[in-house]
């Protein structure tokens, strides 16, 4: 026999109960963004490798090692997208968009791709639902998108949640305040895990997450980016924290919040849930003021987030059964042509309308009915047309012709 095949490691299928979950959590997004003015916008799922490595940064982790990158027939180098940003910072300026009145609002769902070590909460293809905002440099911006993230999370019924931000300056000060930690961490350097100590020149801003306990001592003392951050940066900071404590959005300032990618300016945040262990970023986000500039276009300040839609299904688990709807229409042997021709009239009328088509005897196919989630089964054998309420198990006989009528379409 030959060998099955298995979904490629760190990937699932979806299958058709686990859709309503995901179809809710991209609905309740669609409805909140939209009631905000935000666009919907589907942009490749793959993208030339160059606008990732420049966009997110070659010194992330996600550049360097996470990316599904392959050539073309014509020798391109492409990549499937890792996250949304970059895909659409390149299509509002392939676009012209950034001629339109800013800020242009923009959300999106779909996959995406990142070769991460599996395990629970972390795949190789997710969904996201993202949202961006170009144009506008407004603490109103970095407020009001937070304040939308955490309304979709709390609609959702994401419970034990905890909103985590901080601010990273501009690049400038970054790279100053970068030189600076290095320096400490140089003159720590015996005190230090292996994996900090050869991350000091590339990424050392990761010592602040080493699970390590002496690393984790000498971070204590380290100097803070957010305590010396520029009197602009630190205003606009204090303005967003203002916006959320009038928005009765309660929240934790993080001040080595660091996030996996290289574009963030300013305002960083994220959400996390603590019913899904190691795993727990929900979402996030943040500003990026400078990266539609590093793509080519003009100074465009920018801020978006980014929610985990797998993760979040895995927090809210299964919803409630949906209510009983629609038909079921058993039939005896004679009947089965008239049972399709009925399911196609009452599904152009707008029910739901189901039939057996397995050839199951009559018990069989009641039992299927049941099954089904219909809320009425329609019996067409010697006897007539009948309809049986599921629930209550009350069976009439009906007029054949006021069917659509009885069932209220
Ligand atoms: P991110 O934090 O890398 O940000 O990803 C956003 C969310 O996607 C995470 O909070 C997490 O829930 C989910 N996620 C990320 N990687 C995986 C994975 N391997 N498996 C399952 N879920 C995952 C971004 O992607 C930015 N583009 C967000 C953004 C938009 N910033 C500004 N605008």
């Amino acid at each position: 026999m030959s060998e099955r095949f298995k979904a490629p490691r760190g990937t699932f299928d979806v299958l058709p109960d686990e859709q309503p979950v995901r179809q809710l959590i991209e609905d309740s997004a669609r409805e909140l963004l939209e009631a905000a003015g935000y666009g919907r916008i589907d942009s490749p799922i793959f993208e030339e490798t160059a606008l990732f490595e420049r966009g997110v940064g070659g010194s992330t982790e996600i550049v360097q090692k996470q990316m599904f990158t392959f050539e073309d027939q014509g020798g391109r180098s492409l990549t499937l997208r890792p996250e949304g940003t970059a895909g659409v910072c390149r299509a509002y300026l392939e676009h012209g968009m950034h001629k339109l009145p800013q800020p242009v609002k923009l959300w999106y769902s779909g996959p995406f791709f990142r070769h991460e070590r599996p395990q629970a909460g972390r795949f190789r293809q997710f969904s996201q639902v993202g949202a961006e905002a170009m144009g506008s440099d407004s603490p109103l911006v970095d407020a009001e998108l937070i304040v939308l993230l955490h309304d979709l999370l709390t609609e959702l019924g994401v419970e034990g949640l905890e909103l985590r931000i901080g601010s990273l300056g501009t690049a400038e000060a970054r790279a100053a305040y970068l030189e600076q930690l290095r320096g400490y961490l140089r003159e720590n350097e015996g005190e230090l895990a292996r994996e900090v100590r050869e991350r000091i020149d590339a990424n050392p801003l990761r010592a602040f997450d080493s699970a390590d306990e002496r690393t984790a001592g000498v971070m204590e003392g380290a100097p803070k980016l957010l305590d010396q951050l520029d009197p602009a940066d630190a205003e606009h900071f204090e303005q967003v924290r203002g916006l959320l404590d009038r928005a009765g959005i309660a929240y934790r300032v993080e001040p080595t919040l660091v996030r996996g990618l290289d574009y963030y300016t300013r305002t960083v945040f994220e959400f996390h849930c603590d019913r899904l262990g190691a795993q727990s970023q929900v979402g996030g986000g943040g500003r990026y003021d400078e990266l539609v500039e590093q793509l080519g276009g003009p100074a465009t300040p920018a801020a978006g987030w980014a929610i985990g839609v797998d993760r979040i299904a895995l927090a809210l688990g299964r919803p409630a059964e949906p209510e009983r709807a629609g038909v079921f229409i058993v039939a005896d042997d004679r009947e089965r042509e008239r049972a399709l021709s009925l399911a196609i009239e009452l599904r152009r009328a707008g029910l739901r309308a189901e039939l057996d088509l397995a050839g199951r005897a009559f018990k069989g196919q009641m039992k299927q009915a049941d099954r089904s989630g219909a809320r009425h089964a329609v019996i067409l054998d010697s006897e007539g047309t009948r309809l049986r309420d599921l629930d209550s198990g009350e069976q009439r006989q009906v007029d054949p012709g006021a069917l659509i009528e009885e069932l209220g379409a």
